[in-house]
């Protein structure tokens, strides 16, 4: 069982994000490098902003990059995206298997002996993230109904601080309390997330978390306050999270592209 993970994809209108950065040239290049893994990946998820800005617009072409995957999907929103835009794109796809009425775009899946849990932090507005009552709750019943498989748990914002102050403050409210939740699932062996635009990794629980690069910008890594966040032209990429011979995940960081961005103001 091959998982592979992209994230934050940020599709934008026009050719260049801030002037500077080509999102879906990242994301055409994410998909030409999953396309040439022998084996290939059982399953693509891609974990929120996939588009920057939520439109319609956007979402099509986002669609129309991805199309060229031979693979299944499967998506979960970020602070850049909108559930209703997201909806209109995707539901009633298996890439968004959620029903039509649901407030939140969670949903639980089984995926060989891995059970894929994707949780929908968004807070529309915000950059941070949060996990409400309701979510937390659907979460722990979810937990507690299968406390035997494998359990990877899919989300936009990491439930971790980073170190890195200027994403911190745009982490996710109700982490403590997730974390209390892992506590109680042993089963759950991965927490997989996008966000922060670069590598990372932290224990959350008893489980590894980990912070997958995007696919297009990278942010520097930067762990004074005193500095604005900046982006960097370190490579862009992806993580392949194999459910290997010793009965756990195993992640491999995968670049996906040489620096590709432009002169930055
Ligand atoms: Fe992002």
């Amino acid at each position: 069982m091959i998982l592979c993970q992209i994230t934050d994809c940020h599709i934008a209108d026009g050719r260049h994000l801030f002037g500077a950065i080509d999102t879906a040239g990242g994301l055409a290049r994410a998909v030409e490098r999953i396309n040439g893994l022998d084996p290939a990946p059982d399953l693509v998820l891609v974990t929120g902003d996939l588009v920057n800005d939520g439109t319609a617009a956007q979402y099509r072409h986002f669609r129309s990059l991805v199309e060229a995957l031979g693979r299944p999907i499967r998506v979960l929103p970020g602070n850049h995206d909108d559930r209703a835009e997201m909806r209109a794109a995707f539901g009633g796809t298996e890439a968004l298997p959620v029903p039509a009425h649901t407030p939140f775009l969670h949903y639980v899946e089984r995926h060989g002996p891995v059970r894929l849990i994707a949780l929908d932090t968004l807070d529309p507005g915000k950059t941070p993230g949060l996990l409400c009552d309701d979510r937390l709750a659907w979460l722990e019943a979810r937990l507690r109904e299968d406390r035997q498989s494998p359990t990877l748990i899919a989300m936009h914002h990491p439930p971790f601080q980073t170190g890195m102050p200027m994403m911190d403050r745009y982490g996710l409210e109700g982490r403590a309390r997730f974390e209390a939740l892992i506590e109680s699932a042993p089963n759950v062996q991965r927490i997989v997330a996008g966000h922060v635009h670069r590598t990372v990794a932290a224990r959350v629980g008893h489980a590894t978390a980990q912070i997958a690069p995007s696919t297009a910008h990278t942010l520097a890594w930067e762990v004074r306050s005193d500095r604005p966040p900046h982006w960097t032209d370190e490579p862009a990429g992806l993580l392949l999270h194999v459910w290997g011979p010793e009965e756990r995940f195993v992640t491999h960081h995968l670049l996906t592209q040489p620096p590709h961005l432009r002169r930055l103001g």
